[in-house]
C-alpha cells in the first residue's frame, strides 16, 4: 500500500491510473457491451477500492478444517486441489479423496456422515463456493503458481483456519496492486504452497526484484489481460 498515492482523506489509497489512462474510454467500450452497468461499475471499482467480500465465511455441509488437514496433518493443498498447477481452476476434491483415509481413519464419526453418504450415493457433496470472479474477469491459477505466487498471498494462512473465509477482496484494484509490483510477492520455484513463507534474508522486496528479473515475470496491467 506504500507505494500509492494517498486518497483525498490521506488513508485510503486511490486507484493509480496507468500511461494509458487516455485511452480507458476507447477501451472501454467492449468491456461495456458485456456489463451492462459498466461505466458506473468502472468508477465504483475506481475509486472504491475497498468495496469487498472479504470476510465471507458461508456454513459448509461438513465441518472439514484445513487447520487440521493441512496445517497439523501437513497435506499439500495439491493432494486435494489438484488442478491448481494445471489449469484456471483449483478444484474442490471429490469425496474419494475424503474416502482415500476415512475409510479407516475415524470411520465411523458422526462428524463424517455426509461424507459416507455422499460416496454410497455418488452424488457430490454440496461444498458451498466462497471465491467467485465475476465471468467477465479472466482468472488462471496455473499462471500464478508458476510465477509462483503463493496461495497464501491471495487466500491468506489456509493451514491455520478452521473454516475458510474470503481473505482478500478479489477486486480489480487488488488484482492490479500486485500486478504493478508483483515483486513484493514472488518465490523461488516450488514453493507456491509453503504457509509462512519467509524470504531468504529477509528482505522480500529484494528476493522478490531479483525473481522478478531473473523469470522475466510481467503481469498484465491492460484492459484486455483480464477481460478477454
Ligand atoms: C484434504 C483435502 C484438502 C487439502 C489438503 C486442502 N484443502 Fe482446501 N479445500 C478442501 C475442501 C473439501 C474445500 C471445500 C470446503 C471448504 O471451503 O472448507 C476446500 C476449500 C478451499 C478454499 C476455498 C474454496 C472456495 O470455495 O472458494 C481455498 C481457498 C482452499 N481450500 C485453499 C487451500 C490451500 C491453500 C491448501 C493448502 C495449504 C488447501 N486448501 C489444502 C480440501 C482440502
Ligand atoms: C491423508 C488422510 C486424510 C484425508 C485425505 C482426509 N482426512 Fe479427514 N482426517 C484425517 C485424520 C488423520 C483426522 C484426525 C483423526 C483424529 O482426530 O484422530 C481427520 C479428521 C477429520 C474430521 C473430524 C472427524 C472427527 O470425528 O473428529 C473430519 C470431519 C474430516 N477429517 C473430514 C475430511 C474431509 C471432508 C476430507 C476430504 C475433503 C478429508 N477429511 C480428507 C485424515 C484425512
Ligand atoms: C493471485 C491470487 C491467487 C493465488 C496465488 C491463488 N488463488 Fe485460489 N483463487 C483466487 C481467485 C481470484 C479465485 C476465484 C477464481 C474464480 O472465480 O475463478 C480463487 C479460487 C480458489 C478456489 C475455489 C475455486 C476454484 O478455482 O476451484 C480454490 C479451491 C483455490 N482458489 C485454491 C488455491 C490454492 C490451493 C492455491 C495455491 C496453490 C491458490 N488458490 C492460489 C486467487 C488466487
Ligand atoms: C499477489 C500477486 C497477484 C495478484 C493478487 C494477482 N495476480 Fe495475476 N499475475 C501475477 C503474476 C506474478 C503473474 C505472472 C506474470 C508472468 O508470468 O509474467 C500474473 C499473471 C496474470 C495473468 C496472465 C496469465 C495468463 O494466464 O495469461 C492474468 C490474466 C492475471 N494474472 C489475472 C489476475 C486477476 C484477474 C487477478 C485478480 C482477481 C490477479 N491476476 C491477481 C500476480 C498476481
Ligand atoms: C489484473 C486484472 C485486471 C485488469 C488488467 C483490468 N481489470 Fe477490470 N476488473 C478486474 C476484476 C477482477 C474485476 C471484478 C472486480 C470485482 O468483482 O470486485 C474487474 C471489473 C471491471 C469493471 C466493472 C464491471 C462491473 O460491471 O462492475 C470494469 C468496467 C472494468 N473492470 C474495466 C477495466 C478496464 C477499462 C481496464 C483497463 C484499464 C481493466 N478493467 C483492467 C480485473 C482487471
Amino acid at each position: 500500500m506504500s507505494n500509492e498515492n494517498p486518497g483525498h482523506d490521506g488513508k485510503k489509497p486511490l486507484f493509480v491510473f496507468p500511461a494509458f489512462h487516455n485511452r480507458i474510454p476507447l477501451l472501454l467500450a467492449p468491456v461495456l457491451a458485456i456489463a451492462p452497468i459498466g461505466l458506473i461499475g468502472a468508477i465504483w471499482y475506481y475509486f472504491s477500492p475497498n468495496f469487498t467480500d472479504v470476510g465471507y465465511q458461508p456454513e459448509q455441509p461438513v465441518a472439514y478444517s484445513h487447520k487440521l488437514h493441512a496445517g497439523d496433518l501437513g497435506i499439500d493443498c495439491r493432494y486435494c486441489h489438484v488442478g491448481v498447477e494445471k489449469g484456471p481452476h483449483a478444484g474442490v476434491p471429490p469425496t474419494q479423496t475424503c474416502m482415500n483415509c476415512h475409510t479407516a481413519v475415524k470411520k465411523d464419526s458422526p462428524l463424517l456422515t455426509p461424507i459416507r453418504e455422499s460416496w454410497v450415493s455418488g452424488q457430490p457433496v454440496p461444498w458451498v463456493r466462497i471465491h467467485k470472479s465475476p465471468d467477465y474477469v479472466y482468472f488462471d491459477h496455473s499462471a500464478h503458481v508458476r510465477a509462483t505466487i503463493g496461495c497464501e498471498s491471495c487466500h491468506g494462512r489456509i493451514d491455520q483456519a478452521i473454516e475458510v473465509k474470503q481473505e482478500q477482496s478479489l477486486s480489480m484494484s487488488w488484482c492490479l496492486e500486485c500486478h504493478k509490483a508483483p515483486e513484493q510477492h514472488l518465490r523461488p520455484r516450488g514453493t507456491a504452497t509453503v504457509m509462512g513463507y519467509k524470504p531468504e534474508g529477509g528482505d522480500q522486496l529484494a528476493a522478490g526484484t531479483r525473481l522478478k528479473k531473473d523469470h522475466n515475470i510481467n503481469p498484465p496491467i491492460h484492459c484486455s489481460g483480464c477481460h478477454r
